[in-house]
């Protein structure tokens, strides 16, 4: 049987003497192998096999792991021959995509965050005394068990498309959810026409099974779909807590809510399982609203979904892009916020729109057409402005706010974050003002499998 996890730590001091981070490791190893965790600590390896075999173990256990836990309360132990060799190799895979869906936790006490090593700081860290063994447990738990990385751990990797870490967007939260609603609301008329070019194309409006990818809440599958006659519709999203409250509060007949990972490994045996729950062979309509931009490799789902398409089926691929805002009396606000938003690591791909129709050809699709829709402020009510903002600009303080709390000591971080909020106060106002005009394109692919 391979190991899980791989536990790091400096196993005695300057004198020879035990470490407190070797009680530490002893403690997560025994709370990890309850669980039936297959966990590697070196203690035990050397009293059970000695010295000799020692070396060779900690390199094939090393190999093996998907979890590294990086124990340490001294800045010298962290920095120990063993110690570094044993993360910076662990790091060095995963970065090179030896090692797939793995991550490394910190767990550490006493280290500065300037004298956090370099391959740790993407990681979400625990600090020993304010989190206990079991929380570190559970969050490692949850990533092997979901068998995909978490929103967390995904920033320690690197999006194909943009170059920069993967997006730290969460849905979960409540200002998100509440964005979210809007956002459904604002981009219908641009979904709509859309539908019904496809159902006029497809000849009906019956009896149609579709697949929405990254639906979250299930705000929007309810609102397009539920509209057609004998519709079956597959939901797919990869949070737990989004498909829950999908499946309780936007349920209708044909509606399947699934939690999902969309760049899964494993991902035609879990979603043919899917389907074949579903009962469904084959897709007329592939959906996707705002969500390609989030993962690392778009391109990869467009051609893996492309085959459970039906021969005269077509998938629709809604994004946006910041390149489209074109906005007058704006005081030069908009261009500020952008600038350091686009520039802020970890965001999803912020440019996507433009980039569909090519993607839609380079994964194998044909007749690629783009029904593009431009949403402007002329003739909104207040409130209606005011939703505008909040979808649109609103949320990105929040990318910033994130990267200051993991690198507080980070005077850039800071002074960009206390910035965009200046700024985005500032255009909050100016939303409410009638003369301001500001329009905006929502990117809609539509594309046929042959
Ligand atoms: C901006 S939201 C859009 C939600 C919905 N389509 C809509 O238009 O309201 C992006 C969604 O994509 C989901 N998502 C991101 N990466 C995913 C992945 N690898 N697998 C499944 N869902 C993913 C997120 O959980 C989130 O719910």
């Amino acid at each position: 049987m391979p190991y899980d996890i791989f536990i790091s730590f400096k196993n005695t001091d300057a004198n020879g003497a035990e470490t407190q981070d070797t009680a530490i490791a002893e403690e997560l190893f025994r709370c990890l192998t309850e669980q039936g965790f297959r966990t590697f600590f070196s203690k035990t390896i050397l009293l059970e096999q000695g010295a000799a075999a020692y070396k060779a173990a900690i390199e094939q256990a090393l190999d093996e792991a998907h979890v590294l836990i990086a124990v340490a309360t001294d800045v010298n132990y962290i920095n120990s021959d063993w110690v570094a060799y044993e993360r910076e190799s662990f790091h060095n895979d995963i970065l090179s995509g030896r090692k797939q869906n793995a991550c490394i936790v910190p767990y550490l006490q006493n280290i500065h965050n300037l004298d956090v090593p370099r391959s740790l700081r993407n990681y979400q860290t625990f600090q020993i005394g304010t989190h206990s063994v079991s929380d570190v447990v559970e969050f490692i738990k949850h990533f092997l068990r979901s068998g995909a990385a978490s929103v967390e751990e995904r920033e320690s990797e690197l999006s194909l498309v943009t170059g920069k870490h993967l997006s730290t967007y969460s849905a979960k939260t409540r200002e998100e959810f509440k964005r979210l609603h809007i956002q459904a609301d604002n981009t219908r008329a641009a979904d709509l026409n859309a539908l019904d070019y496809v159902t006029q194309q497809l000849g009906r409006t019956e009896g149609l099974r579709i697949l929405d990818m990254g639906c979250a809440y299930g705000f929007v599958t309810k609102d397009r779909f539920s509209r057609y006659e004998g519709v079956s519709v597959l939901a797919v999203d990869r949070g737990e807590e989004l498909i829950g409250f999908a499946r309780e509060h936007n349920a209708f007949d044909g509606a399947h809510y699934e939690v999902f990972d969309l760049e899964s490994e494993d991902f035609d045996e879990e979603f043919e399982a899917l389907m074949e729950k579903a009962q469904i062979e084959q897709f007329d309509i592939i959906f996707a609203s705002l969500v390609l931009h989030h993962l690392k490799n778009p391109q990869k789902l467009l051609r893996r979904v492309r085959k459970y398409l039906s021969n005269t089926g077509f998938i629709v691929i809604r994004g946006s892009d910041d390149g489209s805002i074109i906005t007058y009396n704006d005081d030069g606000l908009i261009g500020k916020i952008l600038d350091i938003h686009l520039n802020a690591d970890g965001i999803s791909d912020r440019l996507n729109g433009r980039k569909i129709y090519s993607q839609l050809i380079n994964s194998g699709y044909k007749n690629v057409v783009m029904k593009n829709y431009i949403k402007d402020l002329s003739g909104l009510s207040l409130d209606e402005r005011n939703a505008v903002f909040i979808e649109r600009f609103s949320y990105r303080r929040n990318y910033l706010k994130k990267l200051v709390e993991k690198d507080p000591y980070d005077e850039k971080k800071r002074q960009d974050l206390k910035n965009i909020t200046f700024y985005l106060n500032e255009l909050e106002n100016k939303f409410d003002d009638e003369t301001f005009w500001y329009c905006e394109i929502d990117f809609i692919g539509i594309a046929r499998k042959r």
